[in-house]
This record gives C-alpha cells, structure tokens and sequence, in this order.
C-alpha cells in the first residue's frame, strides 16, 4: 500500500479508536494496540513528513513553542451568565421571561455548570481551523496548539452533515482524579500543586509549549453550538447537541429537558446530591431556554442573555481560620499534618479537619497558626488546605514546628524523600498507632473481611493491650473479649466466630492484608498470579519481583524491605502458625523463546516516536523483561534525553546503551525475522 493511502487509513483508524476511548468512554483496542497504530503512524509521517496534516492524531503530541498567543475576535461575542442561588430567583426569571413570549409554551433544557475553561472551536470543512479562550467575550486567545492535544477534541469529523464552517463552544475541564494524581506526584515531589481542577485547566491551557499541556490531563464538554452557516440550522439547543454527540463531540450525559420549574427543581436537586459522584467540578447548574427561535426574541442585557440563568450551589472553596496543627500517624508510620480549623461550612457540609499532606507541603504553603487559609472540599476528596492568605496573618502567629518523636509512641521520626516524608521508626511493636492502622487494614472488607471488627473495638482491643499484632486475633477469648466495654457475651462469640472464618482466605486478600506501603489490592491480585505461592514471595529477589506486572522499583523495593525484615517475619509466621491458609495459585509457565528471550532491558529517558509503554510491549513480545532499574545483570539500556541516572550507571557498568533511532532499527530487524 502506498505511504499516502497507509497515513490515510491509519488517521481514520486513530480518529475512530480516539472517539471510542475519549468522548464514549468505550475503547475497543487495548492501549497497546493503539500504541501501536499510532507508533505507525508517526513512524510513516516520519518518514514522509510531507504528507502531515494538522489534523492528523500525530498532531496532539504537540508541535513547537510558541513566542506568544495571536488575539482572536470572536464572530459571535462569548456572553456571560446572570446567576442565581434561590429557587425564587429562578421562578422570578422564568417569569420574566413568559412575560416577554405571552401564550407561548417556554421548554427549558438543564446542564451541569462545569467549572473549566470556556473555549470556542472553529471547524472549516469539518477540520478543527481555531481554537481560541473566551477573553473579554469580544476577543480571546488563539490556543489551537494546545487544544489539538486534548484527546476529548475532534480534530476532524467525517458525518456527511457536517456545516461548511461552524463554531461549537464548551469547557475544558480537568477531571477531578487526574487532578489529585498530579497533585499527588507534585507533592511526593515537593513540587508546587494546582489550587484546584479549574486553575489546572487554565494554566495547561496557557502553556507556550503545547508539549506541557499534552502532558496534562484536559478533557472537555461541548454545552453549545454558537453558530452555523450552511442550510442546516436547529430549531432548539438540544437539537444541537444531539448533533454534536453524533458528530463527535463529548456532550454532558446530564443536560436534561424540562417542561417547568418543577421539572428544574428536581433536575438541581438530583444533580446535587451527585455532585460528589460526577469526577469534574461543578459550580451548579446552567437553565436555559430551548427553543433558539425564543432565545433570538428574549435576546440580551448587558452581555448576558435573558434566556439562561446559572443557579449557583454552595462553593467546594472556602477561607477560615487555621487554629492548631496535629500529627496523626498512620499504618505504615507515615506522619500527616492535619490542620484544626475554625468551623466553616464548605462543599455543603460544616469542616473543621483538613489535611495538610505532609512535611513539605507545610513548608511550601508558609503556614502559621493562626492563619486565614483557603480551604477546598470537592468531590469525595478529604478536605485540604490549598493556600495561606499572608495578608491576615495576625501578629504573632507561630510557625510550625515538625516534630522530632513520634506523637504517640515517642520514638524517633525518620525523615525521608528530602524530608516530604516522616515517619514513625516505632514499626507496630512499639507504636500503637500502627498497630491500631495496621489492624484496621488487617480486617477491614478488601483483606481479611473480619465481620464485626470496626475501628472503635481495635481500638479498645490495643489499648486493653490484649492484641498487639494481627496474629493475637486468631488467640483471642469470648471472655476476655466480653470484658470490653459495649461488648457483651453474645456479641463476643460473634465476634470469634467471624475472626475464625478469616482463617480461610485467599492468597491475594492475605498479602493484600500485609499492609505494605504502595502494595494495593491490584498489586496484590498480581502478585500471588506471579508467586503462587508465598514462599515464593517472600523468598523473591528485588530483579524478581519487578518481573511482576505492574510492579516497578518503588513497589519492589518495599515488598523486599518489608520480607527481610526479622519482625515482618515473625508476624508472617504467627499468623501461618494461627492457621491461615489459602489455596496456592497455579502459576502458567511464562511462554520463553524468542530473540531477547533471558535478557533484561532498562528504558529511560523520554522517547520521541513511541511512548515507553509500546517500546517495552514491543521489547516483552520479542522474549526480554523490561524492568526498571540498572544492575550488572540488565542486558540493554535504551536512552532518550532526559535519561539521569539511570544512564549514569549503565555507563559506569560498561552496558550497551542504545538511543531511541538505534532501538527501533533493532526492533524492526528482530520483528522482521
Ligand atoms: S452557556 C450565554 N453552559 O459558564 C451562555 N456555560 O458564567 C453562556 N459554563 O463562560 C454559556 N458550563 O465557561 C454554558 N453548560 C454550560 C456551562 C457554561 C460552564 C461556563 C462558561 C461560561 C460561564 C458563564
């Protein structure tokens, strides 16, 4: 096939696969199946860069720097909302309103007010041509580059209704767990965090190097059509995006239609209490008038139009005063700052907690005591303190001091990762925080399941110091038990009972139970699929246990900790001597051969035509294992810039080092026989 007629088919392969994972949420190819497409795709635009189109999917990768962004004017000026936060509010502008179209029936369409950024998409001939920011309404930024990197956006529509030329407007937004995974990065990191989801949206989208905003997690909800030309023109708003759904584009799954204010009244009730549940921030509700023919009669006041309203609901965003801060120690011995607060109704429920992270975020956010801070309570997330407002901070506040013993056992706190870290060295034998955080994990639904057993009564169980380690359970009395308070006789033989039945188990919950920092359900569930048995586990090497999917350094560094641990082996060996037991896991002989078969490969650096995941698949299903760190053992380093350490050490070892160009020879040779 001809590279022009290849390029063709491959962007419309990407394009439909795209649609499928971004705006249906619906993938039918595994990630590295499209991995792969892709990497075609960029490996023939490569080699014909000729033949690239702006609208290719190559595009969203993002092309170079820009000094500065061209002003846009808008055709149409971007209007802004009236708002409101009552439901007479509402009722009054709905009057309003049949009082401009006497006798006339008024439909109303309902939709979640995204808290993003509003940007309007300019499609020639069904190709994305503008992008620009919504401005002062009457001009705005041109953001084409960055915008052809979000996956959410169409950078081509292939219907055959589609307008000779047409602008569709909507948010791009952040959703809410990729905001807490950059943040969390950031923080392990100590690097600076994003305020909120929409703050995150705006600064990605004002990158000059559309590179950085490709890296950042943008999504968007197409809420309207602004303008037309051809023949086709709807007669009302959600005629609209019905058609920009079958066009493409991600439409919310919320916008609803009402007949009257009843209808409304639901419609925010109902989008309220699933606020929390929706994975993107809303600020409330947009109510707008459907039919287009009313809204060009109602028109507008002063940029804003009579024919929509945004109802407002409680802000997730609040400042109060921070009055102490106290250290709670976790499972594993890791010290979180939590932050005491002057009681504030925020994100609709009243706050007086919130977390502070850890050690560095404290140092970075500048925080005394005694502080007006800036609060935020979104989603399911736990409150956090997000900012420090300098300006009132009383005379004599006092700083904060981070400790040098254990709160509550007293023993010395080891500082780790450039002090972002701190954690208790008293390990469960001699904290009784852990032991109480450890046991709760122990029991809890996703590891042992122990029925009965909540927080309140591990509690008492460590203080009565009648259970000092997880295997102590499996030891214990109805009578001993029955002497705790709100415990009776009855209750106490339940309670036996059920921590009995946890004796069967299986593989996956007990190692899941452990407790081992990072080591997660998913990554237990993968480990006793690799080991089979624990044996096998505890006896792995740090090379072995990065062998496990899933498992990188980090991750096998704490599980080889954790094994050669002489106390983590003797609680191992009291719970198998309290008769725990599981069936072991068959484990299916990884199918060897192939022309890497027993070598071990080490990717670093960033690649430029392929992303590390489909090097490393490629790599896998030649026979080698791709693991991710350097020894005299690792066969080959490949390298791209950015490469640290990594690269330091192979040199220092005299490995073979490749760079991305040589890689992919050596992958084209080996796949080709
Ligand atoms: S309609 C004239 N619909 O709210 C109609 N706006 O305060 C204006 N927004 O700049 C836009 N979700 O960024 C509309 N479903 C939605 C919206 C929405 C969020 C934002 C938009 C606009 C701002 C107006």
């Amino acid at each position: 096939m001809k590279a022009n007629a290849r390029l063709s088919q491959l962007r419309e392969l990407i394009h439909y696969h795209n649609h499928r994972y971004h705006v249906l949420d619906d993938p039918e190819l595994a990630d590295a199946e499209y991995d792969a497409l892709f990497d075609e795709l960029l490996a023939l635009e490569a080699a014909h860069p000729e033949l690239v189109t702006t609208d290719s999917p190559s595009q969203r990768v993002g092309s170079a720097p820009l000094s500065q962004f061209a002003t846009v004017r808008h055709e149409r000026p971007m209007l802004s909302l009236d708002k409101c936060t009552t439901p007479q509010e509402l009722a009054d502008w709905l009057q309003r309103c049949r009082n401009r179209l006497p006798d006339e029936a008024i439909g109303l369409a309902c939709e979640p007010k995204i808290d993003g950024v509003a940007v309007a998409l300019i499609y020639e001939q069904g190709v994305l041509t503008l992008a620009s920011t919504r401005g002062d309404g009457q001009t705005g930024e041109d953001i084409t580059a960055n915008v052809r990197t979000i996956g959410a956006v169409p950078l081509r529509l292939s219907a055959a209704d589609i307008p000779a030329r047409m602008e569709v407007r909507g948010e791009i937004y952040m959703p809410l767990a990729e905001f807490e995974r950059f943040n969390e990065t950031a923080r392990r990191n100590g690097a600076k965090t994003l305020v909120n989801p929409r703050n995150g949206a705006a600064g990605s989208l004002r990158q000059l190097d559309p590179g950085l905003t490709a890296q950042r997690p943008l999504t968007m909800y197409c809420y309207s059509l602004g303008w037309a030309e051809g023949d086709w023109q709807p007669a009302s708003h959600t005629e609209a995006l019905e058609k920009l759904t079958g066009w493409g584009f991600r439409v919310s799954p919320d916008v609803s239609r009402c007949k009257n204010l009843e209808d409304v009244q639901r419609f925010l009730d109902r989008l309220l209490a699933r606020r929390a549940q929706l994975g993107y921030d809303i600020d409330g509700a947009v109510i707008k008038v459907d039919s287009l023919d009313q809204q060009r009669r109602l028109g507008e006041v002063t940029r804003k139009p009579r024919w929509a309203m945004a109802f407002k609901y409680p802000p997730e965003e609040a400042t109060t005063r921070l009055l102490d801060v106290e250290f709670q120690v976790g499972r594993t011995g890791a010290v979180t700052p939590v932050a005491r607060l002057e009681p504030v109704f925020v994100g609709g429920v009243t706050v007086s907690n919130a977390t502070l992270h850890n050690m560095a975020e404290i140092a970075r956010l500048g925080v005394h005591v005694g502080d007006t801070v800036m609060l935020r309570r979104a989603g399911d997330v736990i409150p956090q303190v997000t900012g420090v407002i300098a300006s009132k901070r009383p005379a004599g506040s006092g700083t904060i001091d981070l400790p040098e013993v254990c709160p509550v056992c007293g023993s010395a706190i080891v500082y780790e990762n450039d002090g972002v870290v701190a954690r208790c060295s008293g390990g469960i034998q001699n904290c009784p925080a852990q032991r109480k955080e450890s046991l709760k994990h122990f029991a809890s639904r996703l590891a042992m399941d122990i029925e009965g057993l909540g927080d309140k009564l591990i509690e008492a169980l460590v203080e009565a110091s009648l259970v000092m380690e997880p295997a102590d359970l499996y030891g214990l009395a109805p009578e001993s038990l029955a002497e705790l308070p709100r415990m009776g006789e009855k209750s106490a033989a339940k309670l036996v009972t059920a921590i009995a039945r946890s004796r069967q188990t299986t593989l996956p919950r007990f190692i899941y139970a452990l407790g081992i920092r990072e080591v997660g359900e998913a990554t237990a569930i993968s480990l006793a699929n690799h080991f089979g048995r624990l044996d096998a586990l505890r006896e792995a090497s740090v090379e072995a246990l990065e062998e496990v999917p899933d498992v990188g350094p980090v991750v096998a560094a704490n599980l080889a900790e954790y094994f050669a641990h002489p106390d983590n082996c003797a609680l191992l060996d009291h719970l198998l001597a309290a008769g725990l037991e599981w069936p072991d896991i068959e484990v299916t002989a990884q199918a060897s051969g192939g022309p890497l078969a027993d070598q071990i490969w080490v990717l670093t650096g960033t690649l430029e035509t392929m992303t590390r995941d489909a090097a490393k698949q490629r790599l896998v299903a030649l026979g080698a294992k791709v693991v991710g760190s350097v020894s005299k053992k690792t066969s080959c380093v490949v390298a791209g810039p950015g490469a640290g350490s990594k690269l330091t050490k192979a040199q220092s070892f005299e490995l073979p080092v490749l760079d991305e160009a040589q890689l992919l020879e050596r992958l084209n040779e080996l796949e080709n026989g």
